[in-house]
């Protein structure tokens, strides 16, 4: 016989490109326990139902848990000849337990049975990223609350606008990661559903039990239709594009990480820990770990755009081409994990330097805004008005080469002679932040609230795991 799972038909084996083209076992072995879990969950649906009977379920279930620790003990021989993790491990089931294991195989197909694995393989995935996120989350926060009263300049256009806080600037991330997990759960959500039992496209004229293969395998449902069941991957999709946006939040912290670190900034450092040296450049401490965490975005986004061309014009119901929806999506969502776990490393691991942050906060004349907020507040100018009057205060102390807590009462009153001594008490960077205590706005007060209140949230999220 050519091929014991459908032999009938063939009367010779593949071609040695057919099968180097078709095999799958070298990537999808990975999924084995999802796809033993979902065997084991529809032998004993099978059973309940009269379909096979209680004794076949039984040796299915004892075969299959012989199988799985075999695989997990690396105990396994696979088989490039039995193409796919389902054909191997059926095949392997039926080595063990006889011909019992063809009953198996009643009423669903590897159609099903593929898009069965690979959902709870994701949801686990899900699951997997979000507690990283987690503690990534906790190690920003853990940052901000130790660092919310750092000053340090804050940019637009990476040019000196005003100063912030660094406790504030790590609690950015720690909502943005906060969405990422949002988006993960909301994805979790709507593929949590089962397409066990959908069989190879149109059902099944068996009495199976969805309801029951469904709850074993902790889907909230079967899915409603068998085409969509066997033929869509958009819960991977969904799954990649969270991802994706996560990965690229973890670019931009690392892009920041790369050039705080820079001998002109100087604003962090990292240890030996996430560093290397340079063979050549005895100074060099480099950022290794931030740019390749800079990079996987590329990578994840990459999968993300790789899998819906894929998926694109694709009739229904399943074709050969959605197996290719693995290697990418694996290789993806192992490199979000790695990105998000060497992140939350670089997090704890940087120390801040405050003072090389404060001074460059000061630098720009970042105070400008204050100044004018002055102006209208206690000269009660138009805001238009107070703008013009300190940008020609700024020109005059850029051409003294002086900041603008440097120039005199007088200088000033030149500008405009309603200015009074008053004005020194905003024209610092620790006034500055200090005021900024706007909802959502720098000052330290406003950090040390927020971190706090992050940290009871994330410590309670894991109470409660
Ligand atoms: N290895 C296949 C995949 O990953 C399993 C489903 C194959 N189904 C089929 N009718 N050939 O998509």
């Amino acid at each position: 016989m050519t091929n014991r799972m459908w032999g009938g038909r063939f009367s010779s084996p593949p071609g040695e490109i057919m099968e180097e083209i078709n095999v799958s076992i070298d990537f999808d072995r990975r999924l084995f326990a999802h796809d033993i879990a979902g065997s084991i969950a529809h032998a004993a649906m099978l059973a309940q139902c009269g379909i096979i009977s209680r004794k076949d379920a039984g040796e299915i279930k004892r075969g299959l848990a012989q199988v799985q620790s075999e695989i997990a003990d690396g105990a396994f021989t696979f088989s490039r000849a039995l193409e796919d993790i389902h054909m191997n491990v059926e095949q392997r089931l039926r080595e063990v337990i006889g011909d019992a294991a063809g009953r198996l195989h009643t009423g669903r197909s590897r159609n099903d049975q593929v898009a069965t694995d690979f959902r709870l393989y994701i949801r686990e995935c899900i699951d997997m990223l979000d507690g990283q996120l987690a503690a990534l989350q906790t190690a920003l926060a853990d940052k901000a609350a130790a660092h919310a009263g750092t000053i340090m300049p804050g940019f637009t256009h990476l040019q000196s606008a005003q100063p912030v806080t660094f406790g504030h600037h790590c609690l950015a991330y720690v909502e943005m990661f906060a969405r990422d997990r949002s988006r993960l759960a909301d994805a979790r959500r709507r593929m949590n559903e089962s397409p066990l039992g959908a069989a190879a496209l149109a059902g099944t004229s068996f009495a199976i039990d969805r309801e029951a293969t469904a709850k074993a395998l902790g889907f909230a449902a079967p899915m409603r239709n068998s085409l969509d069941a066997v033929s869509d991957r958009d819960f991977v999709l969904e799954t990649l594009a969270a991802g994706a946006i996560a990965a690229l939040h973890i670019s931009r912290l690392a892009e920041e990480i790369v050039y705080w670190m820079s001998a002109q900034f100087q604003f962090i450092q990292l240890s030996d820990q996430f560093t290397t040296g340079s063979s050549i450049m005895p100074q060099k401490r480099n950022p290794d770990a931030a740019e390749l965490c800079r990079a996987k975005a590329g990578r994840v986004i990459g999968a993300l755009n790789g899998l819906m061309l894929v998926m694109k014009g694709l009739p229904l119901a399943y074709s050969k081409d959605m197996q290719e929806d693995k290697q990418m999506t694996f290789d993806a969502l192992d490199n979000l994990s790695l990105a998000i776990a060497a992140m939350a490393g670089m997090v704890k691991d940087l120390k801040a330097n405050a003072d090389q942050m404060r001074e460059a906060a000061a630098k720009g004349f970042s105070t400008a805004t204050d100044l004018a907020d002055w102006l209208v507040r206690v000269l009660a100018m138009p805001f238009r008005d107070a703008h013009h009057v300190t940008g020609e205060l700024v020109a005059l102390a850029e051409a003294k080469g002086a900041r603008l807590d440097e120039l005199s009462l007088q200088e000033m009153r030149a500008v405009e002679p309603k200015i009074t001594d008053d004005v020194f008490s905003v024209l610092s960077v620790e006034a500055s932040v200090a005021s900024r205590q706007s909802f959502g706005g720098t000052a330290p007060v406003n950090v040390e609230r927020e971190a706090k209140r992050w940290l009871e949230i994330l410590a309670a999220e894991k109470g409660n795991a």
